[in-house]
């Protein structure tokens, strides 16, 4: 059998020492033509290999390079190097697969996290990408926990629809039509009957309307899916191709959607704290260490590990969105003309209202509630006074907005009225408005951007350096 090894993580801690083991993995460094430092990706640890003078000919040792992968059979004996109880004593040593040291991209070397986007392919195999990655694992595990704790059904929602589930008309277009010469109508306009769906269709910007659709029946649900949006966002924040979590509950009003999100991300944070505190320890120094290059006032106040703390044991703070504006009015950024953008009541807040509110004002995750109808989407239930919706944000330190939910409107009078008003083509979507013909409830949900969730618990400050293969306006490299 090829593959009796044992992984580099439970080697290090078993209680292996004296026993014969076989490791594989990839190069870090190789030095005294004695030493190699071992990594399979199953913590940022690498295994000391000591290969003994004279045991490889001259022309293996040369082979021993920076990116070669290596099958090593050897003793487990303890470490004499500090910081490590245990290395491998090489007793036959096997070369998987060369790596030309001068063509291999990855020096042993701290490189920017640009080069490294260029190089993602690669860049799985650094320390900093390697924590990210099962950080990111462990979060998408935990969420698939927490929402199955609680007996919510997972929905696996369509990625192609022929709807905009947000209708603000940024999605990416579905077809199999030829764009040099697609059928027409008589009035020149694409015939889409021709289309492969028969219709328009185009990526889902949000699984929420099937989801609404599955809560009337499961009561609970939740969909953990891509969405695509086509918006020309070149920020930090914004990928087109990003990941949500999407869950849906019936007889939930607005305060029970607040309380089961606040809920959610203090779980899933203490998840990562209780399960990858190797890898976030990593992260928060490679964070601390970045910030040293600041000037003061652009560092953090607290360190990763501190601010993660700080935010499982906190309760959010609950303001209204006339409140929001109200503080930033009264603001001392506002008084010295600080911010970029206009404030006043109807606005749609910008990033660094946001980040005032909570990195300056209050110091912790914030939810603004009811916002202005006129700037958030059609599905959100009526406030009485006739100006206001039941909607939600999350605002986290460093992000911005980490989530987005509402009740929902489940009047179907008011909903159809509201639809018309905003152009959503109400005949169109028979199927949503029968969940408020038949056993309307209450109901209410939310959106997490995975991403800026992984941002937040990483303290990695780039969207594209959260997900393997970012897709971004101008680039789909990978
Ligand atoms: O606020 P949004 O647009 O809400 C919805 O899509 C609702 N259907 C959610 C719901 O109620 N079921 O998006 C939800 C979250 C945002 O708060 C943000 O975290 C993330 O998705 N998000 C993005 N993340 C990365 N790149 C983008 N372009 C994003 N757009 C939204
Ligand atoms: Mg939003």
């Amino acid at each position: 059998m090829f593959n009796k090894r044992v992984k580099v993580k439970d080697l290090l801690a078993s209680e292996a020492t004296g026993q014969e083991v076989t490791v594989m993995g990839w190069v870090r460094t190789f030095r005294n033509n004695q030493f190699i430092a071992l990594n399979d990706g199953s913590t940022n640890n690498n295994l000391q290999i000591v290969v003994e003078l004279g045991m490889l000919d001259e022309n293996t040792l040369k082979r021993i390079t920076t990116g070669a992968s290596l099958k090593v059979t050897g003793e487990a004996v303890p470490s004499l190097g500090k910081g490590q109880k245990m290395e491998i004593k090489a007793r036959s040593l096997e070369i998987l697969g060369d790596s030309d040291a001068e063509k291999f991209p990855l020096q042993p070397k701290k490189h920017s996290l640009e080069f490294l986007r260029e190089i993602a392919h690669l860049r799985f195999r650094t320390n900093t990408f390697g924590a990210v990655f099962r950080v990111r694992h462990a979060l998408a595990f935990a969420i698939h926990q927490f929402f199955n704790e609680k007996g919510f059904v997972y929905i696996h929602t369509p990625i192609v629809t022929a709807s905009d589930a947000e209708g603000a008309g940024e999605m990416f277009r579905v077809t199999t039509l030829p764009f040099d010469n697609p059928p027409r109508n008589e009035d020149g306009s694409i015939n889409f009957k021709e289309d492969f769906f028969g219709r328009s269709t185009n990526l889902t910007v949000s699984g929420q309307l099937e989801g609404e659709l599955a809560a009337m029946a499961f009561s609970e649900i939740y969909t953990f899916g891509p969405t695509f949006r086509a918006e020309n966002s070149n920020t930090a924040r914004h990928l087109a191709e990003f990941w949500m979590i999407e869950p849906e509950m019936a007889f939930y009003d607005l305060e029970d959607n607040m309380n089961l999100a606040e809920e959610f991300i203090k779980y899933i944070i203490r998840y990562a704290m209780e399960h990858n505190r190797e890898d976030l320890d990593f992260l928060a120094q490679r964070l601390a260490e970045e910030e040293k290059a600041l000037p003061q006032d652009k560092r953090s106040e607290m360190g990763l590990i501190e601010k993660l703390e700080f935010v499982m044991n906190n309760n959010f703070e609950r303001i209204t969105y006339t409140e929001a504006i109200d503080i930033l009015l009264n603001s001392p950024a506002y008084k010295k003309k600080k911010f970029q953008y206009e404030v006043k009541w109807g606005i749609d807040m910008q990033s660094e209202h946001e980040r005032y509110l909570v990195e300056k004002h209050f110091k912790k995750p914030v939810i603004v509630t009811n916002y202005p109808k006129e700037i958030k989407a059609f599905y959100m239930r009526q406030n009485d006074d006739g100006k206001t919706v039941a909607a939600m944000d999350i605002l986290a330190p460093g992000i911005g907005e980490i989530v987005g939910g509402s009740q929902r409107e489940e009047r179907l009078e008011r909903l159809t009225e509201r639809m018309k008003e905003m152009h959503i083509p109400v005949e169109e979507m028979w199927w949503y408005l029968d969940t408020r013909r038949f056993g309307s409830v209450p109901h209410a949900g939310f959106g997490l951007g995975f991403e800026r969730m992984v941002l937040f618990v990483t303290g990695m400050t780039n969207i594209r350096d959260v997900i393997a293969f970012p897709r971004t306006p101008k680039n789909a490299e990978f």
